[in-house]
């Protein structure tokens, strides 16, 4: 029997593309919300044994919540497996305790993954002093799948000749692997966080005058690290300075933070719904789904 796909209001055309990318079947979970913010899931009733969930977990609290009260709905319904697709994994980035007495979120949420799902399938989390997906989500089949191949070819048909920055150390990863792809140089900087909305950046000791600078990152949240990143590109006589960037985020007044810093574009993929979208991850996500069935 074939999976079913299920998506959520958040992302509805997305989870649509890709189930009609796979010819599967596709229903929409339905969420009400009380005046008290409580939430009501509505899961539609259907013959399978597999049902895939498709949605991304940015401003993850309600969505966790619907997430798991939808999984036991339908394992209630008698669903053998259950698949979670989510482009975007939330909690990835609290994978220690920074401060004594500090919730390690990343541990907790991956139990609790791993206790609703069979398998579970995700783009470029922000892995750092944790590498691996198992570690995080026990006794699961994981799937790390990775932007950076989109990400580089895009900036191939730009027909330029930028210098990529990664505007931290954790951005190495992902630089690297689009700079491959794209056979261009690159290079990162150091950045110190003092707060949400206060980072301070140090660019690379190289010469950035007269040079289209492509930053390139997994997560733009409020948008400082990019903007504080471009001020001083610009400082340093960068002619242009793009970002691209994986996950949309964009906290509630990051696009205002953003417009500070005369960034000329700001691509992203489509992992996260936003008006910068300019890369889908359909058909990477359908290929590795297909694997599943
Ligand atoms: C963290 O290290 C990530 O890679 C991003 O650089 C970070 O999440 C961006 O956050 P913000 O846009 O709030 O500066």
């Amino acid at each position: 029997m074939k999976p079913v796909i299920y998506t959520f209001p958040s992302y509805l055309e997305q989870g649509k593309s890709i189930a009609q990318s796979l010819n599967l079947p596709y229903y929409e979970v339905k969420t009400h919300h009380f005046p008290d913010k409580e939430s009501l899931v509505t899961v539609p009733e259907i013959k399978s044994d597999h049902v895939i969930f498709c949605l991304s977990l940015d401003y993850p609290n309600n969505k966790l919540i619907e997430l798991f009260f939808a999984c036991e709905t339908v394992r209630k319904q008698g669903v053998k497996r259950i698949s979670l697709v989510a482009p975007y994994l939330c909690y990835m980035r609290q994978d220690k305790s920074f401060h004594k007495e500090e919730a390690i979120s990343q541990q907790i949420i991956g139990r609790w993954f791993s206790e609703y799902f069979d398998d579970v399938i995700t783009v470029d989390p922000h892995m750092h002093r944790v590498t691996s997906l198992d570690e995080v989500i026990p006794n699961t089949n994981n799937k790390i799948i990775s932007a950076t191949t989109l990400l580089g070819e895009f900036i191939k048909s730009l027909n330029s000749k930028p210098h990529l920055l990664g505007p931290d150390e954790e951005s190495l990863q992902w630089v690297k692997q689009v700079a491959t792809i794209c056979d261009a140089t690159y290079s990162v900087a150091t950045k110190k966080r003092y707060s949400d909305v206060d980072v301070n950046i140090q660019l690379p000791d190289r010469d950035f005058c007269g040079e289209h600078i492509i930053q390139i990152d997994d997560v733009i949240s409020t948008g400082h690290t990019v903007t504080e990143t471009a001020k001083q590109l610009y400082s340093a006589g960068a002619k242009q300075v793009d970002v691209i960037v994986t996950h949309a985020l964009f906290t509630h007044d990051a696009m205002d933070t953003l417009n500070q810093a005369k960034i000329k574009n700001i691509w992203s993929s489509d992992s996260i719904p936003h008006n910068t979208n300019t890369i889908s991850l359909t058909n990477l996500l359908s290929k590795q789904i297909k694997l599943l069935f």
